[in-house]
């Protein structure tokens, strides 16, 4: 492919490792023969956006990029969608963030304050949900985790979560808001639990199976009044590199097990199946040179050098 050319905003990145998600994984279809796949993933500055905003050369960065263009070795990116990460954190790790944790983040952010109420997470056991209960728990909610695997429920509650749930039917108490990564029967379970003012979020779909809601589902009486379903696409919300840093610094965050690959093996994973029960799975990008790995060392001339290769 040819080399990125990047736009004023934006940032040259030579891309370490990427963690391919739902989103990127169901677009394939989609995407035009000969162009790049792939949203998000993390690695170091290249070269700055020439505008002089955004992270600077050899800062490590994840990005959530639109319109893919991710997976590849070198990325032209907006430093709109960019964060700079502490040095020393692994682009592997910092590669499984962008979509799940933001996504995770603006969602709970979209519930207002949740000090103190009781926050249902559905799918909890998925990328998106285990990030979502550690930080509804450390955000002073009570968190209702559902996830039909029983056997990782020991690990949600040590996450965080106060009660576990394999499935919506034994959530018997209210909530004030819900975030639901599985959709169908699920997201018209979830609403029905809402107490009066509350929000069910619908961000994911991952059963794939329509909603169908039964008669007197939004019949309002004095403590269901006022009940919304709403929903939210990551790649049109603004201003998400703030979250991203934060994200990216926390060092008590756990996304999961990371299974790392060559990115060579990317085409088999995708043909023989994408599910990873308990985590991601990362692709290291091989770029044949070894690059400085310490921060802001890289000269102009091993840019230059790894430019050319
Ligand atoms: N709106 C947005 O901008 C946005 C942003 C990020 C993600 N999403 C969506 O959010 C969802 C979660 O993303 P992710 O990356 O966290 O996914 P993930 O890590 O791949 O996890 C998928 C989860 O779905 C569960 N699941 C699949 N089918 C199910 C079914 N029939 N019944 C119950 N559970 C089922 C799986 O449970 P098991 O582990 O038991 O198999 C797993 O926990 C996806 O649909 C994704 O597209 C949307």
């Amino acid at each position: 492919m040819a080399e990125p050319s990047p736009l004023p905003h934006e940032l040259l990145v030579r891309v370490e490792a990427f963690a391919p998600n739902p989103g990127d994984l169901a677009a394939l279809p989609e995407i035009p023969a000969g162009s790049i796949p792939g949203w998000d993933g993390a690695g170091v500055v290249l070269e700055p956006a020439a505008d002089g905003a955004g992270p600077q050369v050899g800062d490590r960065v994840l990005f959530l990029g639109l319109g893919a263009r991710g997976w590849a070795q070198r990325r032209a990116v907006p430093h709109a969608a960019t964060a700079a990460a502490p040095p020393d954190a692994e682009s592997e790790h910092l590669s499984t963030l962008p979509v799940p944790a933001t996504s995770a983040l603006r969602a709970l952010r979209k519930l207002g304050s949740i000090l103190g109420r009781r926050i249902l997470i559905v799918g909890a056991t998925s990328a998106v949900g285990r990030i979502a209960v550690q930080l509804a728990a450390r955000s002073g909610a009570h968190v209702v985790a559902v996830a039909r695997d029983e056997s990782r429920h020991a690990h949600l509650r040590r996450l965080g979560a106060h009660e576990t749930h394999a499935d919506l039917s034994s959530v018997t108490s209210r909530v004030h808001g819900a975030i639901d990564m599985i959709g169908g029967q699920h997201l018209v379970d979830a609403y029905a639990l809402l107490e009066s003012g509350a929000t069910v979020i619908a961000l994911g779909h991952s059963a794939g199976a329509d909603e169908r809601f039964p008669y007197g589902a939004f019949i309002a009486d004095p403590k269901t009044s006022v009940r919304s379903i709403t929903t939210f696409f990551l790649g049109s919300e603004p201003g998400l590199a703030d979250e991203m840093a934060y994200l990216a610094a926390d060092r008590q965050l756990q996304v999961g097990d990371i299974d790392t690959r060559p990115w060579t093996e990317l085409a088999t994973w995708i043909e023989h199946g994408t599910h990873h029960p308990s985590g991601r799975v990362v692709f290291r990008v091989d770029h044949g040179l070894p690059f400085p790995n310490t921060h802001k060392q890289g000269t102009g001339r091993e840019r230059s050098a790894l430019l050319k290769e």
